[in-house]
Formats: C-alpha cells, sequence, structure tokens
C-alpha cells in the first residue's frame, strides 16, 4: 500500500485530495499538514469523522517525509517550492499543485510570480497533463500539476493546434470559474454578499495562467503562441466552463473536427467529446475527473468555437494530481477517480 502525505491539508485543494485518497483502494493517508495549530482532521472536515484518525498541523517536512513515499502539495505558490526539495532529496516523489514548477523558462516565473528558490528543480518536473506527457510523468518524481484554467483550455485547443488547422495569432480564451478556484483564505470580493447573482471578468490578459497557456500551447503547435485570456468568476462553488475562439486556416467541417478530436481522445478516459452540437455543462463534471469538450465549426467564418468543462478542483486540480499518482506508480490511471 503506497503511503501518502498532504501540506496544505486544510486548503481546498489538500480538502479534495483527501475525498478522493480516502476512498482510493491503492494509498493509506499517513501524514497531513497545514500552518494551523494541530488539530484533529475530522474537527476541520466533520465528515471525516470514524474514517481518518490523523491530525493536520505544522508538522516538519522532515517529520512528514518519514512517514510517507509520495507527498501532495496543496500549498500556494512560493510555499511549494521551499518544501518540494526536502523531499526529493529523501527519496519521496512530489505532487506538486502550485504553479512553482509549471514554468519551464525561470524568468518567465519571475516575471509572473516570484524570485526562484530552487530553479534547478524546474528542469526535472514534469507538466503532469498525462493526455499530453504520460510517458514523462511514468519516470517522474516531481510532477508540476497544472493549473485549473489551463488545463481546460489547452485539452480544448490540442487537437486542432496540433494537425495545424489554427492560425496561432488569433486565439481567444474565454473562461469562467466557480469562486472554490481562488482557495479558502478569505477576502471581500469573494464574500456571498458581493458575488450572489453577479457575474464580472477580472485580470484580463494579465491573470498568471496565461504564461502556462501559451508555455504548453506553443509546445503542442511547435509555434510561439499567445493567446488572449478572459477569466470570469461566477456565482457557483465549483466548475471552469472555456469557450476557445479559434480562427482556422484550412477548411473543415464540424464532423470531421468531432472525428479529430474524438480520434485524439480515443484512448483519453477522463476526455470526454460531446456529440454533434452538443455543449458541455459544468453540472456534468462537478466532484469528477473528466474533462467535456463540445466541437462547433463555422466554415463560413473560418472560425471554431470549442467548449470545454471541468471540475477545477478535480481534473483542474486534485483530481488530475491523483490520476498523476497513479500513472507514476503504475496503477489503474482512474484508480480512486
Ligand atoms: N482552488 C483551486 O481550484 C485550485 C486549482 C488548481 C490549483 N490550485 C493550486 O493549489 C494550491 C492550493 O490551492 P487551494 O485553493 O487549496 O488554496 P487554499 O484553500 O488557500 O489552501 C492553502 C493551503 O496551504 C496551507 N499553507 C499555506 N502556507 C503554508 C505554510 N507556510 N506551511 C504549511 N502550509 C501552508 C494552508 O494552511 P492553513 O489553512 O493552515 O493556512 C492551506 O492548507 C495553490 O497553489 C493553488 O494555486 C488550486
Amino acid at each position: 500500500m503506497l503511503k501518502v502525505g498532504i501540506m496544505g491539508a486544510s486548503g481546498y485543494a489538500g480538502e479534495e485530495l483527501l475525498r478522493i485518497l480516502i476512498k482510493h483502494p491503492g494509498v493509506k493517508i499517513t501524514a497531513l499538514a497545514a500552518k494551523i495549530d494541530t488539530t484533529p482532521i475530522y474537527k476541520l472536515y466533520p465528515w471525516l469523522k470514524g474514517m481518518l484518525d490523523l491530525e493536520c498541523g505544522d508538522m516538519k517536512a522532515e517529520e512528514l517525509a518519514e512517514k510517507c513515499d509520495c507527498v501532495f502539495l496543496g500549498l500556494p505558490h512560493k510555499v511549494s517550492m521551499g518544501f518540494a526539495p526536502v523531499f526529493l532529496k529523501k527519496g519521496k516523489k512530489v505532487i506538486d499543485l502550485s504553479a512553482d514548477f509549471r514554468l519551464r523558462d525561470v524568468g518567465v516565473y519571475e516575471k509572473w510570480y516570484v524570485k526562484h528558490e530552487c530553479p534547478e528543480y524546474i528542469k526535472k518536473a514534469v507538466y503532469g497533463l498525462p493526455e499530453l506527457y504520460r510517458d514523462e510523468v511514468k519516470k517522474a518524481d516531481l510532477i508540476a500539476n497544472p493549473g485549473c484554467y489551463p488545463t481546460s483550455i489547452i485539452l480544448g485547443c490540442a487537437p486542432l493546434l496540433k494537425e495545424r488547422f489554427v492560425d496561432t495569432e488569433y486565439i481567444v480564451c474565454d473562461s469562467k470559474s466557480g469562486v472554490s478556484g481562488a482557495g479558502r483564505v478569505p477576502t471581500q470580493a469573494l464574500m456571498f454578499t458581493e458575488l450572489q447573482n453577479s457575474f464580472r471578468a477580472y485580470k484580463a490578459n494579465e491573470h498568471r495562467h496565461m504564461p502556462e497557456i501559451d508555455q504548453e500551447l506553443s509546445c503542442v503547435s511547435g509555434k510561439k503562441i499567445e493567446v488572449n485570456f478572459t477569466p470570469h468568476l461566477v456565482p457557483m462553488e465549483r466548475g471552469i466552463l472555456s469557450t476557445i475562439y479559434l480562427k482556422l486556416k484550412k477548411e473543415i467541417s464540424e464532423k470531421k473536427a468531432l472525428e479529430l478530436y474524438n480520434d485524439f481522445y480515443k484512448n483519453e478516459y477522463f476526455v470526454r467529446v460531446m456529440g454533434e452540437g452538443v455543449y458541455p455543462d459544468t453540472k456534468n463534471v462537478v466532484r469528477q475527473n473528466f474533462c467535456d469538450i463540445g466541437v462547433r465549426v463555422f466554415p463560413e467564418r473560418s472560425m471554431a468555437i470549442v467548449t470545454t468543462a471541468i471540475d477545477n478542483l478535480v481534473k483542474g486540480a486534485s483530481g488530475q494530481a491523483v490520476q498523476n499518482m497513479n500513472i507514476m506508480y503504475g496503477l489503474k490511471e482512474n484508480m480512486g477517480l
């Protein structure tokens, strides 16, 4: 039985990891940590009462490492990079849910985030999007688990981009996220009274997920890509719906485009391509590790409009992290998911 630990167990991604891992037949949760004063985990999450007899608190990384084989870091960026090397040096595998190891160019990371404390580890990290990097994930010791918006956008664009149907100068991504995407730390903007019955955009072309989307779409297409990206906050607990506008430079019918997507993802359990004219809906992926994709093509306008739906905390975070763990340890990829 694989022994796993979670740092950041008191956060949203940490709670989702607990929800998945507690029922996972191949693992035993052996250690939990956060910044809070040490407390039984069932006091934080009453739904865990009688299911997990562990405490969660300010445990030293070295102590946590002694208790597990694989560590999930559900920590903010900057905090993760302080802990990952401790575990890696002790021969443990690390799945980091933050952005600290996602950007391969440290200069780009430092432009969008903070000074990197251990850039030498960026090279060792594998971008954990199994649908594109499964072979690398199998051999990885450090997984940079993708961001939620990037997961929804990269999976939505990859087939048309890879087959060079897209004018790479014109990609517009419009994403809407549930509020859990912002984490558990309270702010005024995230209060119910501020959010309910309303809906707004934020950080147009300034969101930190942009360089990650650009990096991965450039890899898929073999050309430098800079997308236009506007995220929105919608008054729902979880879920992301991304609408991606792709200008086509080669003709393709909707039927052929759907065939292309079905073929590209034919072996991917967690990607579901919708039927002709069907749009994905976040309610169908909530608490599941699926990415649902709908493809519309308008040949007379040379446009494809792709919509994707994921749960930001599952395929966008903790579910994908467990999918990566399964692959790293040779378990069935959908085990526990
Ligand atoms: N929310 C999402 O939908 C989502 C999706 C994809 C990726 N992510 C990424 O996943 C990571 C966690 O996100 P989240 O939404 O779960 O955030 P969150 O709800 O704010 O949780 C953050 C966790 O990190 C812990 N923490 C913070 N500083 C710490 C420190 N110095 N030492 C130990 N623990 C510390 C917090 O502990 P305390 O409670 O004790 O402060 C808490 O458990 C972030 O990097 C985020 O970008 C989140």
